[in-house]
């Protein structure tokens, strides 16, 4: 048990949970924007797909689904808090010079961007999921599918919400945030699981920037279609 507890509290054991708990939270990431762009497919798209993730195994799937993206999610932020924790104590004083040289912003602010991303997601989900803010929008609305049922209509909500500049613009501000973000975590975790192959490591650099890019881009695209008018009811 204490060989376990040590195993826990290692520094190499935290690293690699963030790194893989961070992993899987980068494949919902993509799993969620591929649902969000059906959006540009139309209206029946969007709510059947929501719909099918609502009722799959009875709502089962879904419930599962959430539990394990909030247990890696506070996996993830407790591994992250624990090592800037750590890093801070083993260096009181600031090599300022030095860490500005072999950093960029990004992997600086880290801590910081993710705790905004944590604010991002409380907000997201009061908007869309739970409907405490921007209420007018929230799901009022149902629609029918081709098959006839009656299902709440997340794509009126969405289209009605991203309508006000106020709320695009917090969208958009908060993508910049979640590209910043990934564009140093997703090399960095490679990095922590030990990707050190001379023939893999360049693509790694390689595919980091670009997921983030897809990633901050892709999600952008829904509320700037619908501010700019592409998108409408
Ligand atoms: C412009 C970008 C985004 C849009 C338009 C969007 C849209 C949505 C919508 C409509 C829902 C509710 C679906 C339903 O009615 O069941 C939802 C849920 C959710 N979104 Fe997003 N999303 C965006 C970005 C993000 C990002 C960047 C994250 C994470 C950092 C995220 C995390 C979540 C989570 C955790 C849920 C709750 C899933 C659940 O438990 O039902 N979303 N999103």
């Amino acid at each position: 048990m204490k060989a376990f507890g040590d195993i826990w509290r290692s520094n190499l054991f935290q690293k690699w949970l963030m790194a893989i708990t961070g992993l899987f939270l980068v494949l919902f990431l993509l799993g969620h924007l591929s649902g969000n762009l059906l959006v540009f497919l139309g209206q029946a798209h969007i709510n059947e797909y929501a719909h099918g993730l609502r009722t799959m195994g009875h709502g089962a799937v879904l419930w599962g689904a959430r539990i394990g993206l909030l247990t890696f999610f506070i996996l993830h932020v407790a591994s992250a808090i624990t090592l800037s924790r750590r890093n801070r104590q083993a260096r009181p004083q600031k090599y300022a010079k030095v860490e500005a040289r072999s950093s960029t912003l990004a992997s600086r602010t880290m801590l910081y961007s993710g705790l905004l991303l944590i604010s991002y997601v409380l907000y997201h989900l009061a908007h869309f999921t739970w409907g405490a803010v921007h209420a007018q929008h929230y799901a009022q609305a149902t629609f029918i599918l081709p098959s006839g049922e009656l299902v709440p209509d997340v794509y009126t909500m969405v289209v009605k919400s991203f309508s006000e500049p106020l709320i695009t613009v917090l969208y958009l501000l908060s993508m910049v945030m979640v590209g910043l973000h990934l564009n140093h975590a997703i090399a960095s975790a490679f990095q922590t699981l030990g990707v050190t192959n001379r023939r893999i490591v360049p693509m790694v650099r390689t595919i980091g920037p670009a997921l983030s890019i897809l990633i901050a881009l892709g999600f952008s695209a829904v509320p700037l279609a619908i501010i700019l008018g592409l998108v409408k009811i």
